[in-house]
């Protein structure tokens, strides 16, 4: 696994890292990028390589004002993964294309939007991290959220599971393979609230 310094770098030049949550939770490799930092072709490269649901993370501050109300009152899931309404941004054609997720992605991210700059339903899905982060819930959502503001960064990042070739999930051994053939850098979600405690960093 590489280190969280290292991960903070890739990011902050625009590259994807792969993050792994723990064993005993999703055991699940999901592809960040920085929100601010998404390009149309990045986003294309995840639904080639990775495969799963394009997400963008959020702060709940950022939710309330763009008017992303929880999808389900009433969350059953095993994780209590935060969905909210679907969206894609005014501009966006289809919604769905690499550059039309890219635009909306990109829009939550900023400051300068409102909720009238967004239609629902739409194609991104808007995940609401917790306040506290991975030391409050040891998620994607978390994770991606505190490496965002680890980078210094508008608090939000693209995130998408990272699924194998034959439609299976991918463990880190796959990850593993993955990241040395696109040069990606691998962290765990654990050694992300290690180093969050070691320094001391509240976000
Ligand atoms: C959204 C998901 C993924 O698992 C994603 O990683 C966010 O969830 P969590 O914060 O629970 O890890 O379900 O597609
Ligand atoms: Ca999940
Ligand atoms: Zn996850």
């Amino acid at each position: 696994f590489n280190t969280i310094d290292e991960a903070i770098f890739d990011l902050k030049m625009g590259k994807p890292i792969i993050v792994v949550d723990d064993e005993q939770r999703e055991n699940e490799g999901d592809l960040v990028a920085l929100s601010e930092k998404v390009t149309p072709e990045l986003i294309n490269f995840m639904i080639t390589h990775a495969k799963g649901l394009v997400c963008t993370t959020v702060k709940a501050d950022v939710a309330e004002r763009l008017g992303l109300s929880l999808m389900t009152s009433q969350n059953t899931d095993p994780h209590g993964t935060a969905f909210t309404v679907s969206v894609d941004h005014q501009d966006t054609s289809t919604g769905i294309s690499a550059e039309d997720r890219s635009c909306t992605i990109q829009a939550l991210a900023s400051k300068e939007t409102a909720a009238t700059d967004f239609k629902q339903p739409g194609h991104i899905f808007p995940l609401i991290a917790r306040d506290g982060g991975v030391l409050e819930r040891a998620g994607h959502t978390e994770a991606s959220v505190d490496l965002a503001v680890l980078c210094d960064a508008a608090p939000s990042c693209a995130i998408c599971e990272i699924i194998r070739e034959d439609g299976t999930m991918a463990r880190v051994p796959d990850l593993q393979k993955m990241a040395q053939t696109f040069d990606l850098k691998l962290i765990t979600i654990e050694s992300l609230i290690a180093y969050r405690k070691k320094h001391e960093i509240h976000v």
